[in-house]
């Protein structure tokens, strides 16, 4: 195994703690020298609550933006090429690695985020974000082409999405496809390397009023924080272009609020029902689709959910 090889394996692996809905990681990679292409696994895609493989792009782009910033910790830069097969949506990204310069200290920060993020689906202290963390989120999505659309607590608005959050949320406990593919990436099986650990879920909200996912194999019920940052990521278009740039500008704006001490947590069932996903559009009088939603704020540290070890990353190294 050269240097080179040895870096690439390095990447990959922080590549994979990338957040993906339901930690379903579908990802894989082929590995060449210093060339890497990542696929999206189109048997882990959500076939009912994600048809179009939206949330497995956004995932698949987390992983890239992982895989660039990671990089440039080893001094590499990621040359990419995004979905360069127009026949193929399932080829995400063409990945050259090269050397290029030392890292400065931003990039060096971010890299370190990557180990640091977690998922916190714990209530948060109650209170929004400071100024300088909400510049760097700002900018962050912007970085990769991208809106974040921040919702604090004193705008009025705030009712409505949450509205709608309950809204898709009583829906989607209706359908039994939903509530299957749940309990298929949900799981107390301490053996198992993807999927959502039981014991990570967090409570259920006392008051329904919070905007996370209601699981239906969460326990206890808590009182959540009434004046957490909301914010939704959108994008100009609504295509997989679009998709991928949306999960780094998620990962990229996670990183960023993650060395700011900053935890996430999503509500995205608002976005998997196409009428609740318009009606939360018009609500922000977004210019763009939206693509997801989080609420961010500062939580106790969190344990994390497994990885599979990326499938194809070591073939090129074995052989
Ligand atoms: C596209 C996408 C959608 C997600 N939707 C939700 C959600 O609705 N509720 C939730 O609690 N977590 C959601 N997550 C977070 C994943 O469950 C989480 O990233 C995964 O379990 C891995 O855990 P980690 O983020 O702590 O590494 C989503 C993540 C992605 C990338």
């Amino acid at each position: 195994m050269d240097v080179v090889d040895s870096r690439v394996e390095r990447i990959l692996r922080a590549a994979a703690s990338a957040p993906s809905v339901y930690n379903t990681q579908p990802w894989q990679v082929d590995v060449t020298g210093s060339t890497v292409t990542l696929r999206a696994d189109a048997a882990r895609q959500l076939r009912h609550s994600d048809p179009h493989g939206r949330e497995m792009l956004i995932s698949c782009g987390a992983f890239l933006f992982n895989a660039r910033t990671a990089a440039r910790r080893d001094s590499l830069t990621a040359v990419v090429k995004v979905l360069p097969d127009p026949d193929d949506e399932l080829l995400v990204a063409e990945i050259a690695f090269e050397p290029g310069p030392v890292p400065d200290m931003d990039e060096l920060e971010l890299s370190v985020a990557i180990e640091r993020r977690t998922t916190s689906r714990v209530p948060f202290d109650d209170q929004p974000l400071f100024t300088d963390v909400l510049m760097s989120i700002l900018q962050a999505a912007q970085g990769e082409g991208a809106e974040l659309r921040l919702v604090q607590p004193s705008e009025p608005v705030r009712e409505d999405v949450l509205g709608l959050v309950r809204r898709a949320e009583a829906l989607a406990a209706e359908d039994p496809a939903a509530r299957a593919e749940e309990a298929a990436w949900t799981t107390t099986d301490p053996g198992r390397d993807d999927g959502v650990p039981q014991d990570l879920l967090g409570p259920a909200a006392d008051d329904e009023r919070a905007p996370v996912r209601q699981f239906h194999a969460s326990t206890g019920k808590a009182q959540f924080e009434e004046r957490s940052t909301l914010a939704v990521l959108s994008t100009a278009g609504d295509s997989a272009r679009d998709w991928v740039a949306a999960g780094q500008a998620l990962q990229h704006v996670l990183l960023a609020a993650t060395t700011y001490f900053v935890h996430a947590s999503f509500a995205t069932t608002v976005l998997e029902n196409p009428t609740t996903r318009h009606d939360l559009r018009q609500a922000l009088s977004l210019d763009g689709a939206p693509q997801m939603l989080m609420r961010l704020g500062y939580s106790s540290a969190q344990k994390r959910t497994p990885r599979r070890a990326v499938p194809g990353a070591a073939a090129h190294d074995r052989g």
